[in-house]
């Protein structure tokens, strides 16, 4: 065995979306970051979010009423502690990404704009060209990066592994582009690795969502904690040829209702803030709609707002539809629920480190507690930079790494074998979107979890190249949301049992975590 060529650095950050690029803006303060990017900088989840950042700016709205709002949709699994800081460091966090030069709307008075979305008492999220939040924050945030002489950023590199010593997380195992590996040492590694959605076969999340950082801390021992809580955003477009494009929960906010193929409005049916509910309960709303009227879509329609509203505040939705034939200002925009975000992750502290030392996860890829059994929407962007600062905070106490051992080449890493990857993450894919979707049951996720655990002994050692390494994530992903699904008899936030239909506070008012040795605790 042959010893991996080393590379040092202090800190280690996985990913370039909001959580990545803030937490190695924030470590490179005081450290030389190496922030490594399995794509283009400007290729990440966060890329593409539209509605916005949830925090506190109006006089008429308090950290209290944040914290309600997030504790109601998170369906009593929230940690309470890290609700209190989210809502009191989020705005502070919000003045820092201004600062970094984010540039969210404002109004003619030059106010931000704040606007509304499901389950959230007042208007408290800020956004950007309209609908266009995610990309300007990453426009801000990466521009900052490569401006910062010790962010040594590493492009088109895949993370496969975390590698620990005596417990400790030391750095990780690096892919080039052209194939080689190499050990990246690190006093602290960050995983922020973003999101899930490629776990189905409709996601409103891009290519590279995979899972990545809860393949990684699971292989290393770290907790992954709540998977079973998987949130399907209500209106993906829904149109032949047209990929399931997120149509904004802002777009409700702004006044959209749904109504039926036949026409008919019926969120009043469902729940007292009708089409602004939490988005579990909407998104199970529109699927049994679809099934009453034998359909695979309901209707999205705004067509009663004016036009100068719908294109200034909507310009990339209302662009995208226009792409397909669809008008929003006079059209009904036909829509259905895809996968968005798993609230589940990597399990964390109060400080971003994970169950393994100096392994940190941050962002979507993590779970601080946030977020429960539900997210309450655009609370996403808030996490990622409060507990990246955290993060940053922490990761300065650190002492520095013992000496590392050489590290060898490992076989699992070398294979010659190959396989049709893209064959099998839409077998994967398609057995989650049966079976472990909206509605599940003991029947059908047994037989998922069957099948997905038989792919998972068959492939784990069978990898070489990004796409291989991104199915093995996706599978160990995979087999931990549906064993959990099976274990939890009871419906809560985004996990629905139709055999359990209810929430079951007295048994089941407790998370599930798994590690590698023990399956589930
Ligand atoms: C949306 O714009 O509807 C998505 C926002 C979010 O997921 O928080």
């Amino acid at each position: 065995l042959q010893a991996l060529p080393r590379m040092k650095t202090d800190v280690a950050v996985v990913g370039a979306g909001i959580a990545g690029l803030y937490t190695a803006l924030q470590t490179s303060e005081y450290a030389d970051v190496v922030l490594i990017s399995k794509k283009g900088l400007d290729d990440s989840n966060t890329r593409w979010a539209q509605g916005g950042i949830a925090a506190v700016t109006a006089k008429s709205d308090s950290p209290a009423l944040h914290r309600q709002d997030t504790l109601i949709a998170g369906a009593g699994l929230c940690s309470y502690d890290a609700v209190e800081v989210l809502v009191h460091e989020g705005p502070d966090r919000l003045k820092e990404l201004i600062a970094y030069g984010t540039e969210f709307d404002r109004d003619a008075e030059g106010q931000y704009e704040l606007t509304q979305e499901g389950a959230h008492s007042k208007r408290r999220i800020l956004h950007a060209n309209g609908d266009a939040t995610g990309a300007e924050i990453v426009r801000a945030l990466s521009k900052r990066v490569m401006e910062q002489e010790n962010i040594h950023v590493l492009e088109h590199h895949f993370a496969i592994d975390a590698l620990t010593q005596d417990g400790e997380c030391v750095g990780m195992i690096v892919q080039k582009p052209d194939g080689e590996l190499f050990f990246l040492e690190a006093k602290a590694t960050v995983l922020a690795t973003g999101g899930a959605g490629q776990l189905y076969r409709y996601t409103t999340n891009p290519e590279i969502a995979t899972a990545d950082g809860i393949g990684i801390a699971y292989r290393a021992g770290a907790r992954i904690k709540d998977v079973e809580f998987i949130q399907f955003h209500p209106t993906a477009l829904y149109y032949p040829g047209a990929p399931r494009f997120l149509i904004s929960e802002a777009v409700r906010g702004e006044g959209a209702i749904l109504r039926n193929t036949n026409g008919d409005r019926f969120m009043d049916k469902y729940h007292p803030q009708k089409e602004l509910a939490p988005r579990d309960i909407v998104a199970r709303a529109i699927v049994a709609e679809m099934e009453q009227t034998k359909s695979s879509f309901v209707y999205l329609d705004i067509t009663h707002e004016s036009e100068e509203l719908i294109k200034h505040r909507f310009p990339t939705i209302y662009n995208f539809c226009l792409q397909y034939g669809l008008n929003m200002v006079t059209d009904w925009i036909p829509v259905a629920p895809a996968c968005h975000y798993i609230m589940g992750g990597v399990q964390t502290d109060l400080n971003g480190e994970t169950t393994t030392s100096r392994l940190f996860a941050c962002g979507e890829a993590s779970c601080t507690g946030v977020h429960g059994a539900n997210r309450l929407a655009s609370n996403s962007l808030s996490e990622a930079v409060v507990f990246g600062h955290r993060i940053a905070q922490r990761i300065k106490e650190l002492t520095e790494l013992p000496a590392i051992q050489p590290i060898r080449v490992v076989s699992k890493y070398r294979q010659t074998r190959t396989f049709n990857t893209r064959e099998q993450r839409l077998k994967l894919q398609k057995l989650m979107l049966r079976h472990v979707s909206v509605k599940r049951d003991e029947k059908g996720l047994k037989k998922a979890l069957a099948e997905l655990e038989r792919m998972e002994q068959f492939y784990q050692y069978i990898a070489q190249d990004r796409e291989a390494f991104e199915f093995l994530n996706l599978l160990n992903a995979a087999v931990l949301t549906t064993r959990a699904s099976l274990l939890r008899e009871e419906s809560r936030g985004g996990h629905y049992r139709t055999d359990f239909p209810n929430k079951d506070d007295l048994l089941w008012r407790k998370h599930l975590i798994q590690t590698f040795e023990n399956a589930i605790q």
